[in-house]
């Protein structure tokens, strides 16, 4: 009556008293027959012994509000055989989609939506995406001084299939489109693929400079360089021809016999457009403008970030949405590494979105590559790491300052606090942090990872000042024992009692 599933796929369906579940499914399954853990023992009303095939079911669906809180004991899905096929909605930011035949979403992918890493404070995407913000803001601003740019960097996602392909001309039987590739949730939305996903909505609301910053999603292997969610910076600049031509107003952007009319407008139309000089409608000065004001910004951006002495090299590229396009490449530990596609914008882009007499340019790069070689982050799977050893390393004020990565310990972390008041004629102005943290660092030696100053507090009746740190002891290569850390913290606090003549709370 049972048969084993391998869940590697989720599914959320509704039990028939109205509960919803969360079960692993693949394709094939019909879920008609899958109940709550209530349901299905009243069901059943045998003992547990007697129909133990049934009730991993119930061990593995579960309740959810909340995708992030999924656990499961083991890989495996038992079901009960039914005939009759039912429609399953899954929800995802308040909004409910039914899921067919595309569907491929996996409950570890379901765990990345929301993470926002790209804004988490202190995080290596995060200052990164600020640095590039930063140079956007400061290369580009109105006559008042405010900045040409707006950012989104809060957007959804979860996008139309027209938004990732069709809006940006990109063929029906393009290989990026291919489900092996891409997380649907059904024929009609799936996770973005890349943050050009936003440009035509965004140009059609009337911007013309703007950047998006976000997650996106590809299936891809886990391994040090692969993860198949990572982050991106996608931009638009749209130049209006009065402004491009304003000091040579006999120039104009379009060919003079190109009408819009002309332009194609049937997506699929992009494989014809391979000429890497320009688009037909455009004319050479035009482009070779646009182009030179494109490379010449992201020149200076990669320079602000590597520094000067960067290696780099343009090649040409191809993209369906622009043309010409190119890749910019840096040259780093002897190998050459693409970091951004780019290139003038499809004119049938613009036009459809409503921008005439314009030309533009857009460009995409990866922040998590960027991230590794500035920071020398080994492994792509530590941007998702929770471990204070990792984050507190990029807990820097300073954007710019170089940050170079060192290694964290595998071993589990043991943290003590310590709390003291200062001798009564110290303030927190005159007692100096370093002598605490000199102490630590010289009693502790190498297992202390991290010290951070909690808590200051001045007693309202006794005028005294007391402070708080946090001590984090790790060892790199064992897991330490409470007993050996409480030896070495109490060893730390006689030292600072005995040198600082402070006292313990
Ligand atoms: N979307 C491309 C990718 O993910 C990168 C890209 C290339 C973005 C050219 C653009 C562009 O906006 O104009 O690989």
């Amino acid at each position: 009556m049972a048969q084993r599933i391998d869940a590697n796929e989720i599914k959320i369906i509704y039990c028939s008293c109205g509960k919803r579940l969360l079960v692993f499914w693949n394709y094939n399954i019909n879920f008609s027959a899958i109940k709550c853990s209530q349901c299905l023992a009243k069901e059943l009303s045998r003992s547990y012994q007697t129909c133990r095939f049934h009730f991993p079911i119930a061990d593995m669906i579960f309740k959810i509000s909340r995708f992030s809180g999924i656990k499961c004991a083991s890989q495996t899905l038992y079901r009960l055989l039914s005939t009759q096929p039912i429609q399953s909605v899954i929800e995802l930011h308040n909004n409910k989609y039914e899921s067919d035949d595309y569907f491929n979403l996996t409950p570890k992918i379901l765990t990345y939506l929301d993470q926002n890493l790209h804004l988490k404070k202190n995080h290596p995407l995060s200052l990164i995406r600020q640095r590039i913000v930063n140079f956007f803001y400061n290369e580009y601003a109105n006559p008042k001084g405010t900045p040409l740019f707006s950012v989104f960097d809060r957007m959804s996602p979860i996008v139309t299939v027209k938004q990732n392909f069709d809006s940006l001309l990109i063929p029906e039987n393009h290989p990026s489109r291919a489900k092996s590739d891409c997380y649907y949730i059904n024929r009609e939305y799936m996770l973005r693929a890349h943050c050009t996903a936003h440009q035509v909505e965004l140009l059609r609301s009337g911007l013309d400079n703007f950047l998006i910053v976000g997650d996106v999603y590809r299936r891809d292997e886990i391994d040090a360089t692969h993860f198949p969610v990572f982050h991106q910076v996608d931009a638009v600049r749209v130049i209006h021809n009065d402004k491009l031509f304003k000091n040579n107003p006999d120039l104009e952007i379009f060919e003079k016999n190109y009408s819009e009319n002309h332009n194609s407008t049937s997506i699929g139309s992009s494989e014809k457009c391979i000429d890497q000089v320009k688009q037909p409608c455009h004319t050479v000065e035009s482009v070779k403008l646009v182009e030179y004001e494109m490379k010449n910004a992201l020149e200076r951006l990669v320079i602000t970030l590597f520094g000067k002495k960067l290696k780099f090299r343009w090649v040409d590229a191809y993209f369906p949405f622009t043309q010409p396009s190119w890749e910019l490449e840096i040259y780093h530990n002897d190998k050459w590494f693409e970091i951004l596609g780019c290139g003038i914008m499809r004119n049938e882009i613009l036009s459809k979105a409503g921008i005439h007499n314009s030309i533009g340019y857009a460009f995409g790069l990866g922040l998590e590559r960027l991230a590794m070689i500035i920071y020398d982050i080994p492994d792509i799977r530590l941007f998702w790491s929770q471990d204070s050893g990792f984050l507190n390393q990029f807990n820097e004020k300073d954007l710019n300052k170089t940050i170079k990565y060192k290694p964290i310990s595998q071993f589990p972390q043991c943290s003590n606090d310590i709390s003291f008041w200062l001798p009564s004629e110290l303030s927190f102005e005159t007692f100096s942090l370093n002598d605490v943290y000199d102490v630590v660092r010289n009693i502790g030696g190498d297992i202390v990872e991290q010290v951070t100053l909690l808590d200051k507090f001045t007693h309202p009746k006794t005028g005294k000042n007391s402070l708080t740190f946090r001590i984090i002891y790790r060892h790199m290569e064992r897991t330490l024992t409470q007993k050996e850390v409480n030896e070495v913290h109490e060893a730390i606090s006689n030292e600072l009692i005995k040198k600082y003549n402070i006292k313990i709370r």
